[in-house]
This record gives C-alpha cells, structure tokens and sequence, in this order.
C-alpha cells in the first residue's frame, strides 16, 4: 500500500516539476545592474529608501508565463528625517501609491532596501507584531472604515490587539486620541455612516496615530475632501507633528498642498524620483524639466502676473516599456543625445537638493557615459548576431538532415545538400569571427 502511495507522490512531484518549470520560466529578465550597495542607517533618518525597485509581472498565455513587467517603481532613493513630512507628487501613475506600499512592505519588493528607523523594514521576521510602526491613511475615508464598528471600537481594536497601553488607560487613551483628532467622546458609540467626509478621515488618522507609530505613510488623505475640509485635516496632521513628532511621506498631486504641509518635495515620474530637495528650494529653484513644467501649473492669484505655463507633449509612456535612457525624453524640450541613451544618475546640486537630469552633469561625466555606453551597445549588438547566426545554423543542419533522410527527392528544394554544407560553414566560420571581434572589444 505504502508502495502504491510513494509512486503517485513521485508522480505528482513529477507533474509539479514540469508545471513549475513551465509556468515559472520567464521570457522577461529583471536587470538589476547599477543597484546602488545596502546603504548604513544615519543617525536622525527616520526613513531610508535605498534604490527600491516594485515590477509588477505581465503573465500570458495559457500557462500564464511572465513575460515582462510593470516598472511601477523603478530605483527610487531618499531619505526623511524624524518628525519632518515628506512630500511625493507627480503625474496619475508615476508610482507614488505603489511606493508607499513598498515602503509598508504590502507588496514583495522587487530589490532595494528600506529602513524605518535603522531597522530593515524586509529582514524584520514577525512583520505583524512591526505594523503598529508603520501606518497608512487612505483617500477615501469611507471604503477603509468597517460600516459595523463604533467609532471607539475603530480606533481601538488595533490599539488592544498591540497592547498600546496598559488595559486601564485604553478607555482614557481612546478619548484622548478622539479630542487630538477632533472627535468629541461622545462620538465613540457612532457610526462610520453618521459622520461627514472630513469627520470620517479624522477617524482614519485617530486609527493610524492610535498606534504610535514611527512612519505614516498618507495616501492623497485630503484629495476626497473639499477645500475648507481639506485645510482643517491638514492642520490636523500637522498639529499632532508638532505635538508627537510624527513622520509623514505624504503622497498627493495637489501641489498646493504639498508646499504647506511638506519640509522637503520629491517629484516622480514614471517609477523614478527625478528631483527632491527642501520646499522651499523646489518651489523656487526647480531644476528638472519635469518639475518645471509641472510647477509652471500652479496657478498665481496675481492678475498682472502672467503665467509661463509649459506644455508637455504628448502622454505619460507606458511603465512596461519605458523609454530608454533618460524616461523623460520623450517630452522633454532640452533633450539631448545621451539622453536617448544613457540614464542620468542622481545628482546633488546644492545642499540637499537631488536631481537626476544630463543638464547637470559635466561635459566629461557624458562623454565618459556615452562612450561606455557605446561599447556595451555594440557588443549587445554583436551578441544579437551571434545568437541569429547560431540558429540559422541550426535549421540548416535540421534541413540538412531531413534531406538527408529524403534520399527519393521527396522535399520541394532546389538545394543540394553539398550546398547546404558550404553555407553552414560560411556560417560556421563567421560565427568564430563575430566571436573573436567581441572579445576584441
Ligand atoms: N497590483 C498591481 N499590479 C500591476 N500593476 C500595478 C499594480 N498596482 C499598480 N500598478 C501599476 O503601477 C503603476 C503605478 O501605479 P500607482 O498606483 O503607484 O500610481 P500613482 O502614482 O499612485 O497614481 P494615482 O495618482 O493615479 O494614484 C501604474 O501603471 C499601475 O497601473
Ligand atoms: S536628462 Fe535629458 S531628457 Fe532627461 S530631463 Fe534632463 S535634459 Fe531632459
Ligand atoms: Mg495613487
């Protein structure tokens, strides 16, 4: 009996081999070349983000094989302060949620690293026991509240499930995070669906802050809200800043509320953080050609002052095939050779402002770059030849073979097969000489 039950597991594991193999074989490579190496925790950092890439796969077919990737976040690197907030802006699908995300460790990152105060945020073993110190606030208050909860029970389940505070004070504890969020006490016995929008994004924020956390990740939280809304729940977030110090990475394409709420900007754009610095800095010296255009939006309340707004051609590309090289090219009015080509690295430019763009880099940096670059794509080049040869040079041994095996002339082919042999050795010999130019080079 135990005879008949190992050979249908051998069996089984059989299947699953060849089916694995089938389904887990990837036409699509992960090229991860250029990764920045792990990075060491700086003291006063309470987020370091260090080249963390997010690839969503592309499955097709019946087997449903990877065959390329969503580069929703593609190398993206800053860091923020403890008690400071982080502004992320940038066109609808440039990867700012997907960032967040990553950082909240939601998605299975695809390399990079993240550190949320010196601790890696991807080695941490019991990430459930981790979650109360790392929060995130959603746009839309209403689908991320359960409809079946009061207000208190909301605010407190995750509170007691951590044990935040001793089991005497949870009482006590609620109320006081209530009346910091603007939510009087008798509030606790309420709804989700009896309160206004701002009202239920003050219970969301009271949910996340309940927890203590080091690291609120907020998600568009205003963007749902109307405009005296809007200003009220900002204040609220940085009111409770100033009292517990929190951390923000706040995510929002109004730039407007960007500049109040942030200590320093970073701008995205298809998976890449192009620029970063302090407010201030962005607001008045942007340096990227994205950034520019993207501020030259923000309207003035000044009639006598015209607005230089720059258009930007055409459409944000696709994230599963990016532009090469710089992936702004293609709608950037300053774009140059290499920037066809090679991609710029970050660069400081002044203190604490960071840009990635060929505009800042000096003449010899770029000749350096495209010259490298230059080399590797003629030898990529030279590979591909060499890959086409050798499979022409197997359907001729194929056809070889089969006229071979077709002595009564059956196959319909004006070649003899002395032919055939001459031309696979012409092959033959130009394969070694592509061979021996590479290596040359
Ligand atoms: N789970 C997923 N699977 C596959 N692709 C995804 C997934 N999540 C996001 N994407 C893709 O990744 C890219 C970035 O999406 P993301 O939601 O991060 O953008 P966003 O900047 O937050 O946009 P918005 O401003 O509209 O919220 C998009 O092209 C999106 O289609
Ligand atoms: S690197 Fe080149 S294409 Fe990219 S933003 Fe700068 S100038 Fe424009
Ligand atoms: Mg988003």
């Amino acid at each position: 009996m135990s005879n008949v039950k190992d050979f249908f597991k051998k069996i089984g594991h059989g299947i699953k081999v060849v089916y694995d193999k089938i389904t887990m074989t990837s036409n699509a490579v992960i090229d991860t070349s250029g990764d920045n190496p792990p990075i060491e925790h700086q003291e006063g950092n309470m987020l370091e983000v260090n080249n963390l890439r997010q690839y969503f796969p592309i499955k097709a077919g019946f087997f449903k094989r990877t065959v390329g990737y969503v580069k929703a976040v593609d190398g993206v690197t800053f860091n923020i302060k403890k008690g400071t907030t982080m502004g992320l802006v940038g066109e609808s699908g440039c990867g700012k949620t997907t960032t967040g995300r990553t950082i909240l460790r939601l998605y299975k990152k695809t390399s990079g690293q993240v550190l949320v105060d010196g601790e890696d945020v991807y080695k941490i073993k019991n990430i459930r026991k981790y979650r109360p110190n790392m929060q995130i606030v959603f746009q839309d208050p209403y689908s991320s509240l359960s409809p079946r909860m009061p207000v208190a029970e909301i605010i407190g389940e995750a509170v007691k499930e951590h044990k935040i505070v001793p089991k005497a004070e949870f009482e006590d504890y609620i109320t006081k995070v209530m009346n910091d969020c603007g939510l009087p006490e008798y509030y606790k016995q309420r709804y989700p669906h009896e309160f206004s929008g701002g009202q239920r994004q003050r219970i969301c924020i009271a949910r996340a802050l309940a927890l203590k956390p080091k690291l609120v990740i907020c998600d568009e939280p205003v963007s749902a809200l109307d405009v005296s809304i809007q200003a009220q729940v900002i204040n609220l977030f940085k009111d409770l800043q100033e009292k517990y110090g929190f951390t923000y990475l706040f995510i929002s394409h109004d730039l407007s509320v960007v500049e109040h709420i942030s200590d320093q900007v970073g701008v995205m754009y298809l998976g890449n953080l192009v620029e970063y610095a302090q407010t201030d800095e962005l607001f008045k010296h942007p340096a990227h050609p994205y950034t520019e255009a993207l501020f030259s939006a923000i309207p003035i309340p000044d009639p006598n002052v015209k607005m230089n707004r720059i258009i930007l051609e055409g459409t944000i590309p696709s994230p599963a095939n990016p532009p090469r090289g710089c992936k702004f090219h293609t709608r950037c009015s300053k774009c140059m050779g290499i920037c066809k080509k090679c991609v710029p690295p970050q660069l400081e430019i002044s203190e604490g402002h960071f840009v990635s763009c060929f505009l800042y880099i000096d003449e010899d940096k770029k000749k350096e770059m495209e010259e490298e670059f230059d080399i590797n794509e003629a030898k990529r080049l030279e590979e591909e030849r060499i890959k086409e040869q050798k499979n022409f040079i197997l359907k001729l041994k194929k056809k070889l073979k089969r006229k071979k095996n077709n002595s009564n002339g059956n196959i319909e082919d004006s070649e003899t097969t002395e032919e055939i042999e001459d031309t696979i050795k012409d092959s033959e010999d130009s394969v070694e000489t592509y061979i021996s130019d590479l290596e040359k080079k």
